[in-house]
């Protein structure tokens, strides 16, 4: 920080005339200079500026002091532009450590991971070890000039390379371990290292301090990009990718495009647009959000085209709304990522697209228009269940009111009960979305498969596996009877195609509505359920394991490790979809609960009669009130 008697003597010896007439043409008019608006572009004098004072522009009304001119022209932050101003009129200005401490003790991990990013780089360019990598720069058209920019390198798959190179500069195997360059299965195994065969895309913090890296295989195999793991200077959530390059850009631009992936960076800064930046493959977390909302008050997310990537930035703009930033989302054509749109259609097409953003409530609600989710009663609620939680993350008040609005237009649905809604507490339907590994996510998978490394600490669950779904307990006893009781696996498997078929079809608008959600819904006895149907129920473990992930694995393994716990196998399976079917109607019940407010008289009339009906099915298989609290 610098200390304020500093920033007044520059604030005083500053010539603000001289300095902001280094970029706006000025003329003396009476007692204060006119020239054109370089912030709105004008070409009349409506720009004023006081000798001892600020600057005013009549027309876009932008207004400030010497140093948030310099902040805002030249793109630097607070204390740049107080150095900046201070050159210039003669004063030294030096920043001060806001408390005196000493060095910061992360300074030998982030001078760790430079010198290891040197070495990667060397790896890349002058070792014949990074032919492989240099051709598939080539092949991505990456030139050199550009890859220097970004400081990318190479991880040979060689063992013993890296280690030697670092033993050598003195730095211990331990360091090497904590920092999670090298990574040991076992006690006695020699260590490896962690990016083998990778490019490696260092990773700054705001700072420029190295934090970590992200390696991207040149070969096939998974996962296909691998992250430092989490330590004392690597925090993914914390951190996004190009921000130290981009953020004087971001301000200078007033706003900041956010991208998912390392190459579409890379791509959109070669093509001349600084202000990307990307969070490190995983959903935008909260402390990457406060991050942009530092920078700037307006973020385009620019994800690819495909239903996860819109899921993603759907997801990402509730963060940012809830940190009052303007959200605009880009529209790639079909198939595009940032990268090859770029590369394929140049700079020009891509700030067109920029500009044709829509701010992304309008764009959900032209999605679900386009889809028809405000046709009827049923899908109307389901539109608003999605609509809701973006408004409700929604802080600054004139944009919420905007998004009110909208919707009840879109929808014909009064203000009133749309604000009624609102300030209802959501709790009573949050198992409708819920966060869960779904079919439409393969990255995050991936992503996830990837924390699992050895030498990761923290991430891995403790326990065996814990379904956190409703009524799943049912969902268990069905693939346990079908484990330990081959020959009623068919009959399960009927009653639970029928069970869903009666449920009927809701299909979700992609990335938007949730869809149905079926009958086995945790996604872990999902798996086991239809690693059974796929297989068979006669088939061994081993086939059956071939499709499945570690905590459906342990599943399966703690129920065959119980082959007695099923005493009567047909009276579990009769109980066991008594109780999701007593769970599928409550929730219909719900659900016709929560339509009433939107329904119109004769809308009223039927839902009434479904109610009836509902209830007494409820009422036949035993259940108890259906006002009662589930589970
Ligand atoms: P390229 O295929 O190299 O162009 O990558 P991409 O950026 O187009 O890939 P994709 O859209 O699949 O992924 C976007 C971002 O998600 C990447 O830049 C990574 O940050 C992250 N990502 C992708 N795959 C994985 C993975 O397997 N593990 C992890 N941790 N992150 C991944
Ligand atoms: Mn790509």
């Amino acid at each position: 920080m610098i200390p304020d008697e500093v920033v007044d003597q520059v604030s005083q010896a500053a010539d603000i005339v001289a300095i902001i007439g280094e970029h706006v043409r000025l003329k003396k008019v009476g007692s204060v200079y006119r020239g054109p608006c370089p912030f709105h572009q004008g070409t009349n004098n409506n720009f004023s500026v006081q000798p001892k004072g600020g600057y005013t522009c009549f027309v876009c009304g932008e207004k400030g002091s010497v140093f948030t001119f310099v902040q805002k022209r030249l793109g630097l932050s607070f204390v740049e532009a107080v150095k900046y101003v201070g050159e210039k009129s003669g004063i030294e200005v030096r920043e001060v450590e806001r408390r005196r401490e000493g060095p910061d003790p992360r300074e030998p991990l982030w001078e760790l991971n430079a010198t290891a990013a040197g070495w990667f780089r060397e790896m890349l360019w002058e070792s014949d070890h990074g032919a492989p990598a240099r051709e598939y720069l080539a092949k991505r058209s990456v030139s050199r000039e550009t890859a220097d920019r970004f400081g990318l390198g190479f991880a040979p798959r060689e063992l013993g390379l890296m280690r030697a190179y670092l033993y050598g500069l003195g730095y211990t195997e331990q360091r090497l371990l904590d920092i999670g360059l090298l990574v040991k299965r076992e006690e006695q195994e020699e260590p490896r290292p962690r990016f083998r065969d990778r490019l490696i895309f260092p990773i700054l913090d705001a700072y420029a301090h190295t934090v970590g890296f992200g390696g991207r295989l040149i070969g096939p195999g998974e996962p296909k990009y691998l992250n430092s793991a989490e330590s004392e200077v690597f925090s993914k959530g914390k951190l996004l990718y190009n921000l130290s390059n981009a953020r004087n850009a971001i301000r200078r631009d007033e706003r900041v495009i956010l991208v998912e992936g390392y190459f579409d960076v890379v791509r959109l800064v070669d093509a001349g647009l600084e202000s990307v930046v990307a969070p490190m493959g995983t959903a935008l977390a909260e402390g990457q959000a406060d991050l942009l909302a530092k920078y700037s008050k307006t973020a385009f997310l620019l994800y690819d085209s495909d239903a996860p990537g819109q899921k993603a930035s759907f997801r990402a703009a509730d963060v940012l709304l809830a940190r009052g930033m303007t959200v605009r989302v880009v529209t790639l054509p079909e198939g595009e990522d940032p990268d090859t749109f770029v590369a394929k259609h140049g700079r020009d097409a891509m700030e067109k697209l920029l500009t044709a953003s829509m701010d992304v409530f309008d764009r959900k609600v032209q999605l679900l228009e386009r889809g028809g989710w405000f046709a009827d009663l049923q899908r109307k609620r389901r539109a608003l269940d999605s609509l809701l939680p973006t408004i409700r993350a929604t802080t600054d008040e004139i944009t919420r009111d905007l998004y009110v609005n909208r919707v009840s237009e879109a929808a014909g649905i009064d203000r009133e009960v749309l604000l009624r809604e609102l300030s209802a507490a959501p709790s009573h339907r949050g198992h409708v979305r819920r966060p869960s590994p779904d079919a439409a996510a393969p990255r995050k998978a991936a992503a996830m498969r990837e924390e699992e490394m050895p030498g990761d600490s923290g991430l891995q669950r403790d326990g065996p596996y814990r379904s956190d779904v409703p009524g799943s307990s049912s969902e268990l006893a069905l693939v346990r009877v079908m484990l330990l009781h081959p020959a009623l696996a068919e009959g399960v498997v009927e009653s639970v195609g029928r069970l869903e078929e009666q449920e009927g079809a809701h299909p979700g608008v992609e990335a938007l509505a949730e869809p149905d959600r079926g009958v086995m819904r945790d996604p872990v006895y999902r798996a086991l359920y239809e690693a059974v149907v796929l297989h068979g129920a006669e088939a061994p473990p081993e086939t059956l394991a071939e499709s499945l992930d570690s905590p459906a694995i342990e599943v399966m393994e703690t129920i065959r490790a119980e082959p007695g716990s099923v005493m009567d196998g047909p009276r579990t399976v009769d109980d066991a979809l008594r109780r999701l079917k007593e769970r599928s109607l409550r929730e219909r019940l719900d659900e016709l609960e929560r339509m009433t407010p939107l329904a119109g008289g004769e809308e009223k009339d039927a839902l009434l009669r479904e109610k009836d009906v509902l209830r007494r099915e409820l009422n036949a298989i035993g259940g108890r009130g259906w006002k009662s609290v589930r589970k």
